[in-house]
């Protein structure tokens, strides 16, 4: 249900309470998420971003309900991905001459995904967008944060930045900002959604950060189109990106495994008992790659300095879980994370040998040649997984 943000600014987005899985079945969304659109009423009206498509028809209602839609003199489109733009077709048969403005790579998106005959308006940055008494949009695109047509939008004489995907989190909430939700499950989502959506992008994300800095314009609400609005101390999401950017690391050592009878549990199990024994003040995680959520996987090796992986060896190969996820983290290009391989087998093993050459494809710094065990450990073999523990804090 809409509701007033600022004088004449309304949230006019979606809460999606069912929410499972996003991006097809990439993205485990455990609390949800909403797709937060925007109406701006003045001399000129603007709606900034729409809502997923399967809501497509409650969205238009909702703001038929608000406003006359012949009313609605611009639309801005920030990012084209489904879940921003999944309604615009549907809102478009009632708007059709509307102007849509958008960065220049969506006049590739837009069409290419939803093949509408709209009145396409790109922007670059700095282009303004006036809305009469004192209020203007300014474009900034954001090329790669995430999709190429990525932008975010200022609204000067409000000084909101509705920034998109940018720091976003996939949270339902009824309340809807930062300081109304449980700060706990906030900031899980917010580093999940970075981990695992803006990792790769880190780099950009600095240099953008500091020219939206050099803007020198006040913000005193930031409006992302996920999750929660950030509008006591908006900047702390800034500064908490800022240090994500930068090679994220707590002081961490993550343990990622599969096992089939237990043997590379075990050693996981040592290892975590070395590591302890040589870094006492360091947090030691372990997870079943199986057993465990890979998005949740993707943010302990995150936040973690160190990471070791391991699967027994079957068909001369590893276990598809611990594969899956070493595809995910190629994908992410973590920085600065130190990382070996440990592995049981019976027969020829070559896990240790799959997985160290993944991790470093995936751009670890592989430290160690890796623990390889023939069958199930025994005592022996286990104090050899605690020395590796031992030797990997030493390599950190
Ligand atoms: Fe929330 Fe990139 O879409």
């Amino acid at each position: 249900m809409p509701f007033e943000i600022k004088p004449g600014v309304h949230w006019v987005g979606k809460v999606d309470w069912e929410l499972r899985t996003f991006h097809g079945q990439e993205y485990s969304t455990h609390r949800g998420s909403s797709y937060n659109a925007y109406l701006v009423r003045g001399e000129r009206t603007v709606l900034i971003d729409t809502v997923w498509g399967p809501y497509a028809e409650e969205f238009v209602a909702g703001l038929a309900a608000l406003l006359p839609l012949d009313q609605i003199d611009h639309v801005v489109m920030n990012h084209n991905e489904p879940d921003h733009a999944g309604s615009l077709a549907r809102l478009m048969r009632e708007i059709p001459g509307v102007p849509v403005h958008c960065s220049r790579m969506a006049l590739q998106s837009i069409p290419g995904q939803f093949h509408g005959d709209w009145n396409l308006v790109p922007h670059k940055t700095g282009d303004v967008l006036d809305l009469g008494a004192g209020r203007a949009l300014t474009f900034v695109e954001m090329n790669m944060l995430h999709w190429p047509d990525s932008m975010a939008s200022y609204l000067s004489g409000d000084g909101i930045l509705f920034s998109n995907d940018a720091f976003g989190q996939h949270v339902a909430s009824e309340g809807l900002y930062a300081d109304t939700v449980d700060p706990c499950e906030l900031w899980a989502e917010a580093v999940k959604y970075y981990a695992n959506i803006l990792t790769p992008f880190s780099g950009l994300l600095q240099k953008k950060l500091a020219e939206i800095a050099a803007l020198g314009v006040p913000i005193e609400m930031i409006c992302p189109s996920h999750g929660v609005i950030w509008r006591e101390n908006p900047m702390q999401i800034v500064e908490r990106y800022a240090a994500w950017a930068d090679a994220y690391a707590e002081d961490r050592v993550v343990l990622l495994y599969d096992t089939m009878w237990d043997a590379t549990r075990l050693m996981a199990e040592a290892i975590a008992d070395g590591l302890r024994q040589a870094l006492p003040g360091t947090e030691v995680r372990l997870f079943n790659t199986a057993r465990t959520d890979k998005n949740d996987c993707i943010t302990e090796i995150f936040r973690a300095r160190g990471v070791l992986v391991g699967s027994p060896t079957i068909n001369r190969g590893i276990l598809h879980s611990v594969a899956g996820l070493l595809e995910v983290a190629t994908g992410l290009k973590f920085q600065g994370k130190k990382a070996a391989a440990f592995g049981s087998f019976g027969w020829s093993g070559e896990s240790v040998k799959h997985i160290a050459q993944a991790l470093e494809q995936a751009g670890f710094e592989v430290v160690d040649p890796g623990l390889r065990l023939k069958w199930r450990p025994d005592a022996g073999a286990l104090e050899q997984c605690r020395e590796f523990g031992r030797r990997f804090a030493a390599a950190l």
